[in-house]
């Protein structure tokens, strides 16, 4: 697969905007089956996730389609419930989809979606959940087939505040008589923005970034227009670049409520911050100070998302840092590869121990998962000499034409095809 050539070195300054938010759009992307009409969602990303979840609303009957103003979602098309396994194992979030098949058809099958390169990704949470509002739930051969002829408004608790779930029960439940109220659910920016998608087709929704959501069941939803929230991750990994580099941005179409616990983290590490409307910008010390700890947790602690991208930051900084990973059970895979780069980590159990070093230097280094590919990309714009990041079509899910959005900062970095990466 394709890999980037990173010659470390350069600072990063300079001005990006940042996309939609890739965890809004792919549940925003489910939940437009839900209206009689079609969705344009303005400022989609172009990003390997959503291509993959177009396709699988192509097999179940829904039109998709490029404008020039964003992606437009006809929903109103459905006519399957069952998602294509080679789909629905391959792209974790299919799983979005089960719950809004369910309230438009009343039965869907789906093969188990694949654990990722992070865990094993259960989808207890979803299924229980589903469960309890009725929906009967049989697995054969690694086939889920769900019957939700007699599902129903319910009040349902979630053993963990799961994203997915929470999403999950909330679109199942738009279109179901009465109220349907989920108690620890995840509080997270993107479920509310599915809910701010939800009520502007006609929806009615309340509680989301809370710890409960109340959904009050309507006839239908009508068809319109969205635009998603900022992406919070892309916006933390570029204010890394910047950080890690001794660098300056500004990111416009940024939202830094949405990412408090991390900009708190990069102004221990030495870095100022200046906050205004929809807009971030951070200037770098020439060398970041460690942070003490991270801790990740669900929102509003510190987000597992960004873990990768402080280790990278902690690598290099000016003292010894600890980060806890407390949300997926492998989240460490790239230490091997920035230890290949000169780090002094030591993992034990879900704790990383970083001994900050002057340098790095540059190798040849995999991307495992796509939060790690981007913060590997962050240690080699660092690190002396020339990095080659392998697999980078894991960054490429999450992250539009990173290579491009880093030259325009100052970066010098090209992106390499599997040819020349042979
Ligand atoms: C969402 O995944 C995000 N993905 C993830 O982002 C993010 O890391 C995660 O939330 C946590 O914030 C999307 O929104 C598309 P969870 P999700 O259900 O919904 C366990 C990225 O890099 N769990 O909150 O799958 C699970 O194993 C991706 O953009 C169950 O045990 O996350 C994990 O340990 C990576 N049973 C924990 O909960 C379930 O049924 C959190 O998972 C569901 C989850």
């Amino acid at each position: 697969m394709g890999g980037f050539l990173v010659r470390g070195g350069e600072r990063i300054w300079g001005e990006i905007r940042v996309d939609a938010a890739k965890n809004a759009v792919l549940p925003i992307l489910a939940a437009a089956i839900l209206p009689n009409g079609q969705t344009l969602l303005r400022n989609c990303p172009h990003l390997s996730d959503v291509e993959s979840m177009r396709g699988i609303l192509h097999t179940l009957g829904c039109k998709t389609e490029w404008t020039d103003e964003g992606l437009v979602i006809y929903g109103d098309m459905l006519s399957k419930g069952e998602m294509p396994e080679h789909l629905s194992k391959r792209v974790r979030s299919s799983i979005f989809l089960l719950g809004p098949i369910l309230a438009r058809m009343r039965k869907a099958a789906m093969v188990y979606p694949g654990g990722c390169e992070i865990g094993l990704r259960p989808i207890d949470l979803h299924l229980s959940g589903l469960r309890r509002m009725g929906v009967s739930i049989r697995e054969e051969g690694g086939v889920l087939y769900c019957d939700g002829s007699k599902m129903h408004a319910a009040d349902v608790h979630l053993d963990y505040p799961s994203v997915g779930a929470t999403e999950n029960v909330m679109m199942s439940a738009v279109l179901l008589d009465g109220t349907t109220t989920i108690t620890n659910a995840a509080r997270e920016p993107e479920i509310e923005d599915l809910q701010r998608y939800i009520n502007a087709m006609g929806g009615n929704v309340c509680g989301a970034g809370t710890d409960t959501v109340v959904v009050k069941g309507v006839k239908a939803l009508h068809g319109g227009e969205y635009e998603p929230m900022p992406d919070r991750i892309v916006t933390g990994t570029y204010l890394c670049a910047a950080a890690i580099t001794g660098g300056a941005v500004t990111l416009r179409n940024a939202r830094a409520g949405d990412l408090r616990a991390v900009l708190d983290k990069l102004m221990e590490m030495g870095c100022a911050l200046r906050e205004e409307e929809n807009l971030i910008a951070l200037a770098a010390p020439c060398r970041l100070k460690a942070f003490h700890q991270v801790q990740t947790q669900p929102y509003p602690g510190f987000p597992t998302d960004m873990q990768s991208q402080m280790l990278a930051l902690a690598s290099v900084a000016k003292g010894s840092s600890v980060i806890i990973e407390n949300v997926f059970e492998n989240r460490f895979a790239m230490v091997g590869d920035l230890r290949r780069m000169g780090a002094d980590i030591r993992v034990a159990g879900r704790a990383a121990f970083v001994q900050g070093k002057e340098c790095l230097c540059g190798a040849q280094v995999q991307s495992h998962d796509l939060r790690a590919g981007a913060a590997l990309v962050l240690a080699a714009l660092k690190a002396e000499g020339e990095t080659l990041v392998r697999d980078v079509h894991f960054i490429d899910r999450g992250y539009e034409k990173m290579e491009e959005r880093l030259r325009m900062l100052g970066a010098d970095i090209r992106r390499i095809t599997a040819e020349e990466n042979a």
